[in-house]
């Protein structure tokens, strides 16, 4: 199946990317075709609001917003790699998030697959409690099938997450995902 990575960290090379790319490496061993989605390199401006897509319809914002939206829609699976930001999604996830405005009823009637990759450098146990509750939301309202989440604890530095178990987890995440393609066209 086809799978967007959204990455949504600034570091193309810490800790989120580490997790990004160690389930890369698994889905495609097992013969997934993966897009990785930089949306902190991509020109990926915030919703105004204006709702002229009449919440599924062509955004009044020309940018890699586009780019995004194709990527998405294309795609069987959606994964969502962020660090932890003040316990939620980085800004730049967030702005991609919310541009889904205009295509929010083509998600849903896609009934895509998804995942949450994140990383923080706290290990409190209540450290994911807001993003996983955010996410499940999204899944919820999007219509997404979760396919699990790894929780990076522990993960303030790319060498406290690559001494860590979670790039370990976030491979055997994406070589677990069955190969049938099940999403709703
Ligand atoms: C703006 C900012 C906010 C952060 N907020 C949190 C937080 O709320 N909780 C936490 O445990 N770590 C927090 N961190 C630490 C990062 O989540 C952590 O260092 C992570 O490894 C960064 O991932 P990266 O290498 O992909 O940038 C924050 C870091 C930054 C820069």
């Amino acid at each position: 199946m086809r799978i967007a990575v959204l990455m949504g960290s600034p570091n193309a090379d810490g800790s989120t990317a580490l997790l990004a790319r160690s389930f890369v490496k698994g889905a495609e061993e097992k013969g997934h075709e993966c897009e990785v989605l930089n949306v902190c390199e991509m020109d990926v401006r915030p919703c105004k609001g204006c709702l002229r897509c009449g919440y599924e319809g062509p955004c009044s914002i020309h940018d890699d917003g586009d780019r995004i939206r194709s990527a998405i829609l294309s795609s069987d699976m959606l994964v969502f790699a962020s660090p932890l930001y003040y316990f939620g999604f980085s800004a730049q996830m967030k702005a991609a998030i919310d541009r889904f405005c205009s295509y929010n009823s083509s998600i849903h009637q896609k009934g895509l697959r998804s995942c949450l990759l994140t990383v923080a450098w706290n290990s409190d146990d209540w450290t994911f409690d807001s993003i996983v509750s955010h996410y499940r939301t999204l899944v919820r309202y999007l219509g997404l099938r979760d396919e699990g989440m790894v929780l990076g604890a522990g993960c303030g530095t790319p060498d406290m997450t690559r001494g860590s178990r979670y790039p370990r987890e976030a491979y055997e995440l994406g070589r677990s995902l069955r190969s049938e393609t099940t999403c709703r066209q």
